[in-house]
Order: structure tokens, then C-alpha cells, then sequence
């Protein structure tokens, strides 16, 4: 096993660094004359232009990047589009039309509420794009289209890179759907995808970071409560950060979009609790530094990741994590990096079974 990991002392941590091969190997083969090709024949950009709502479905990790793709959706090609966690889609009668496509997204293709939820898209006569790991897993077989993740076999419980290139693909789509749709020009279109590839580069100063990281998860190792806040793309993010978080370190973590925390939450932050406010987003970035200094007044300890040059007013937070400069509408793909560090430097502070954590599975094939 010690060879299997390559010299990390974790299977998870591994992965993590794994993320910048698996995003080159996920998007590069799906760039032609710089502009995103899905590689579906069926899927033509005028099948594209004829989708009227996207349904995203799956479990877990899968169901957060379907947050994301979501966002991006909506952002760059005006389509409506909508997120459903596979357990609830199979069993609430969804209003499903001929012209929507639902898209399954699945690590392991095994999940079986994902497989279910498939199914019964399948069987109302709803096209099925399936963006999974495994080849041949069951999903895979019994969708209509399938864009395959690069991620390679993931072996920790926690997904970290299987995510990372989840997102790619979701973004990959959305691009193509928004050129389709004529909502981006033909060089907007190439100047997302180029940023796109860039990914691999743009994460490799995080994972440098892992000391800085560490170090900022000695300080919240005794954390037993915290929140993670954010607004848009950071409110995808912070449900994917808390469920990282809460899988393996087992804190007890919850993710609020940050506008909502007046509306109860707030009453739970008394002197000390941990408040992890993402603020990368310009476009509500005064809003969620507003809401971060809701909670600091109440004695909130406020950690804050931001990017490089944004402007942090005196007193909001208690430290400051900065991102390079890049893209708003990928910068999912560079924040979730040290969100993962984070998790994972608590879980082996804490001494717990990183890749392994109790009462989970990898795949969970029952129902
Ligand atoms: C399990 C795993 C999660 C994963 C979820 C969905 O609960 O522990 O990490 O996100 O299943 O798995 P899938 O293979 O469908 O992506």
C-alpha cells in the first residue's frame, strides 16, 4: 500500500495532488482549434441550441460540482438549470421535458439513487449525458452520452480530484452551450476554454501551500462547530468545503449561502466560532464581506479566502487566505484546492482515519 500512495502518507493527499494531471487529461483532449468540444456525435450545437432546462443530479461530491455546473450553466448560457440530489429526483415525480437533457454526474457510476435517477429520466424519454470516472460502470452503460472524467482510480473515501475534473467537464459543457447559443462570441468562447486549460498552472501554487494550510489548521484543530458562508460560486463551494470537512475531521460544519445566516444561523455564532466566509466573486463580494462582519461583531473567529488584490476592510477578518487573480466564473477550480488542504491537515491533526472514515463507503450501491 505504502507504494500505492507514492510516498504521501495518504491516499487523499495524493489525490489532491493529482488534481493538475487530471485536469490536463480531462480537458486538453476535448480542445479543437481552441474552442470546447464535447466529443458526443448526437450532442450537435444544434441539439444544443433546441435544450430547454438542464437537470443535474447525483449524490454527495457529485451533487456539489452539479452546483457548480449549475452556476456556470446559467452564467454563461442563459439556460435554465437545475440541481437535484439523485435520492429526492427519483422519488418526486420530477416535471421533466423532451427538450431538457438531465445530466448524471458520478465518481464511482455505481451510486445506485444516481443509477435510479437515470432510469427514470430514461424512461419519461429525457436524453441522459453521463460524466463519470469508472469506464464502463454502470452508469456509463446505461446512459444515452457520456463525457468521461480523467481523474484516474480514486482510492480515499473523500473525493478531492474526482471533483476537480467533475467541474472541468461541466465546464467544458457549459462553454459549448453558451457558443452554441451564440451567448459567447467565438473568442470569449476561446479565451474561457484557454483559462480552462490554464487550471493545471493556476492550482499548483495552492498545493505549494499546503505548509501555510497546516499550519492555519493547527489553530482550528479544537473547532467543534463551524460554518462555512458564501455567495454564488461560493456558496457551491462552501457546501463542498463543509462536507470535506465534516466527512473526515468529523467537525461538525455547516454551509450557509451568506445572505441566509440573518435568517437563523446567525444566532448560533457566539465568541470563538469558527466562520469560513469565501469571498472571491466581485460581483457580491461586498455583500458577503458585509455578512462576515455580521458575524465578527458577534464574536465570530472569521477565516477569509479571498483573492490577491481584494480589498479586505480593517477588523472583517481574523486570517486572510489570498488567491491568485483569475477568471471569477472558474475561480471554483483554484479555491477548492485549499478548502481540501484544510479538511484534510484537520483530519490528520485530529488523528483520524483520513482515507477511511467511519460509517462511509466509497460507492454506495445500496439504497
Ligand atoms: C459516497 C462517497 C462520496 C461521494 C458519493 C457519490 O457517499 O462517500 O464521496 O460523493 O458517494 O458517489 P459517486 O461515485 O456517485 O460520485
Amino acid at each position: 500500500e505504502a507504494a500505492e500512495k507514492g510516498g504521501y502518507p495518504h491516499f487523499m493527499l495524493k489525490e489532491i495532488n493529482e488534481e493538475p494531471a487530471a485536469i490536463t487529461a480531462t480537458v486538453s483532449p476535448r480542445v479543437e482549434n481552441s474552442l470546447p468540444e464535447l466529443r458526443i456525435p448526437e450532442l450537435t450545437d444544434e441539439k444544443l441550441r433546441s435544450i430547454g432546462t438542464v437537470h443535474l443530479v447525483g449524490c454527495g461530491t457529485a451533487m456539489h460540482a452539479g452546483m457548480v455546473g449549475k452556476t456556470a450553466i446559467e452564467a454563461l448560457a442563459r439556460v435554465p438549470a437545475e440541481v437535484d440530489i439523485a435520492s429526492e429526483f427519483r422519488y418526486r415525480d420530477p416535471i421533466l421535458k423532451p427538450e431538457d437533457l438531465v445530466i448524471i454526474i458520478s465518481q464511482s457510476g455505481e451510486t445506485s439513487d444516481t443509477l435510479a435517477a437515470l432510469k427514470l429520466a430514461k424512461s419519461r424519454g429525457v436524453p441522459v449525458l453521463a460524466i463519470v470516472n469508472v469506464v464502463g460502470s454502470s452508469i456509463a452503460r446505461a446512459a444515452d452520452y457520456v463525457m468521461y472524467t480523467y481523474a484516474g482510480p480514486e482510492i480515499a473515501v473523500a473525493s478531492t480530484k474526482a471533483y476537480m475534473v467533475q467541474l472541468c467537464v461541466l465546464y467544458l459543457f457549459a462553454l459549448r452551450l453558451a457558443y452554441a447559443r451564440g451567448q459567447l462570441t467565438e473568442e470569449k468562447t476561446k479565451y474561457y476554454t484557454a483559462q480552462l486549460l490554464h487550471a493545471s498552472e493556476v492550482i499548483k501554487p495552492r498545493l505549494a501551500d499546503c505548509e501555510q494550510i497546516k499550519y492555519l489548521a493547527s489553530r482550528y484543530v479544537n473547532t467543534q462547530s463551524c460554518f462555512f458562508i458564501g455567495r454564488g460560486f461560493d456558496y457551491a463551494l462552501s457546501l463542498e468545503g463543509s462536507l470535506k470537512l465534516k466527512e473526515i475531521s468529523y467537525v461538525h460544519s455547516d454551509a450557509y449561502a451568506a445572505g441566509e445566516l440573518k435568517h437563523g444561523t446567525i444566532s448560533l455564532i457566539t465568541d470563538g466560532v469558527p466562520v469560513i466566509a469565501l469571498a472571491t466573486q466581485k460581483n457580491v463580494y461586498e455583500k458577503t464581506i458585509s455578512n462576515a462582519k455580521e458575524t465578527r461583531s458577534r464574536g465570530a473567529r472569521v477565516l477569509l479566502f479571498t483573492t490577491k488584490d481584494a480589498e479586505v476592510p480593517e477588523g472583517v477578518a481574523t486570517e486572510v487566505i489570498r488567491l491568485d487573480e483569475y477568471d471569477d466564473i472558474l475561480m471554483p477550480l483554484q479555491l477548492i484546492v485549499p478548502l481540501q488542504l484544510f479538511a484534510y491537515y484537520m483530519a490528520v491533526l485530529r488523528g483520524c482515519d483520513v482515507d477511511k472514515p467511519r460509517n462511509l463507503a466509497k460507492s454506495v450501491t445500496v439504497e
